[in-house]
């Protein structure tokens, strides 16, 4: 029934600009499967899970961790901050137990140090900024591929450790100091953060890329969770109001070591409208009373940041983007419960720009902001879908907006979420 969870390997990837609900699909899933892993991003994603009232964000660690049959993994994509990730490890200490054993890290992975953050902060100061989360991700992905990463491997020897992280705060110091004219991080204060986290972590570094490899060999199931949405990707999405990673299927691959060939089942997770948060277009976006709606309904301010979300009508053009850019056509729509109120509700068919009509996604930040969509419009429904759990439960006209959005997409939604807790979930019986 519903999607086809019993094949091996399945991602679930944000269609939009991030904050989809990919946690809470992730979290129904996750009792399906062996491992749970995520493989790009890092704590500038927050990920909502609500279970028998309670609510649970994270960050860094997989979604999946309150599963008690899962192993959760954290690949070498991820943009790694131990003081985070420390933090969510002790305050999941009551309802996940202990993690041991259940959690972790590759040795491959890429820590965030203070001077990412600095960095950040330093570079959202000036007029171009993009908007992020502060969370240091574009400064230790430059890093990175700059080959200038302190990894997670980096901090088995005490000695060599220390000693390369003075080494880093050294030269990064140099670049605050030198090119922003800003503070520099307080080298001993940093080394000794990071001695006293290492001391923490220690428990859950491996090789996960074998730890992986292996549970492949055995025949275990991975679940791959995406962090952000397919239009944050740094190499598809609005540039440069982008992500610093692959936030996209074909991340996979590169952020665990698990080969594209062995992911067989791509679900993208859409919102039933759109939002977004920080800077650059999204050609939907309401500046009226329609997104404040929408933001105040969907509770609409960022998991990680607390920031207003922008709000907007369903942009077809783009989720057909983001599906084909992923290979899919099997969708998990969720919030459809947001648009209860509303008399009507829009969809957006295309866009122009001048006199030119658009019907794929333009690659220019500048076209993009300059698009005007052109609407299909639907009857709304004008009552609750909260908490609906059965298609054919569904007012006429929610189903007749989910079937439109089918038509328009070419995709099927097998799966809809009416709601924030784990059981608000249809999922839908074949033909229905
Ligand atoms: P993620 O980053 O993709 O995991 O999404 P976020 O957790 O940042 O944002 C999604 C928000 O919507 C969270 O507050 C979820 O609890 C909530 N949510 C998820 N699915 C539904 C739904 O179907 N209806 C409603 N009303 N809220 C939902
Ligand atoms: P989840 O996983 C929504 C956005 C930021 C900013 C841009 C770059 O919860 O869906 P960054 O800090 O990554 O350098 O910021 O990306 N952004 C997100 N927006 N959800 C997220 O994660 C996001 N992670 C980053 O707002 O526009
Ligand atoms: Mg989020």
């Amino acid at each position: 029934m519903g999607i086809q969870v019993d094949i091996q390997n399945t991602a679930i990837i944000g269609m939009q600009w991030g904050d989809e609900g990919k946690g809470k699909i992730v979290d129904r899933y996750s009792g399906d499967f062996n491992y749970i892993v995520r493989f790009q991003g890092g704590a500038n994603a927050g990920h909502t899970v609500v279970v028998n009232d309670e609510t649970f964000v994270f960050h860094l660690l997989p979604s999946g961790v309150l599963n008690p049959g899962t192993v959760n993994v954290i690949g070498n994509g991820v943009a790694v901050d131990l003081a985070q990730l420390c933090t969510e490890i002790d305050g999941i200490a009551d309802a996940a137990g202990s993690l041991e054993n259940r959690l972790w890290i590759s040795d491959r992975a890429s820590v965030v140090l203070p001077y990412h953050k600095e960095r950040d902060r330093q570079s959202e100061s000036g007029e171009e900024k993009i908007g992020t989360t502060l969370r240091g991700i574009g400064p230790l992905y430059s890093d990175k591929v700059g080959r200038k990463s302190f990894r997670v491997c980096d901090l088995l020897d005490s000695d060599s450790c220390r000693e390369k992280i003075e080494r880093l705060c050294r030269m990064n110091n140099r670049l605050l100091t030198e090119v922003y004219g800003a503070e520099p991080v307080d080298v001993e204060a940093v080394v000794d953060e990071i001695m006293a986290l290492r001391a923490q972590v220690m428990p859950y570094i491996c090789d996960t890329v074998e730890l992986l490899c292996n549970g492949l060999k055995e025949g275990k199931s991975m679940l791959f969770e995406g962090a952000q949405g397919s239009m944050l990707d740094i190499d598809f999405g609005t540039y440069p109001y982008v992500t610093s990673s692959n936030t996209t299927a074909g991340g996979i691959t590169n952020g665990c070591g698990v080969a594209a060939s062995e992911v067989k089942n791509i679900i993208g997770v859409t919102k039933a409208y759109t939002t977004r948060v920080g800077e650059g277009p999204m050609p939907t976006e309401c500046t009226d009373e329609t997104g404040e709606m929408l933001r105040d309904k969907g509770g609409e301010y960022g998991a990680t940041t607390g920031r207003p979300r922008r709000c907007g009508w369903f942009d077809a053009v783009q989720v057909s983007y983001a599906a084909s850019i992923n290979g899919t056509s099997t969708l998990a729509l969720t919030k459809l419960d947001v648009l209860d109120a509303f008399d009507e509700i829009k969809v957006c068919i295309g866009y122009s720009v001048e006199d030119r009509i658009y019907r794929t996604f333009p690659a220019d930040t500048a076209v993009c902001s300059r698009c005007v969509p052109e609407y299909k419009v639907f009857r709304g429904w004008n009552s609750s879908t909260e908490n609906v759990s059965d298609f054919s439960s569904l007012p006429d006209k929610a189903r007749e907006y989910i079937e439109g959005l089918e038509e328009i997409l070419g995709v099927t939604f097998p799966l809809i979420s009416t709601g924030q807790s784990r059981e608000a979930v249809i999922f839908r019986d074949k033909g229905e």
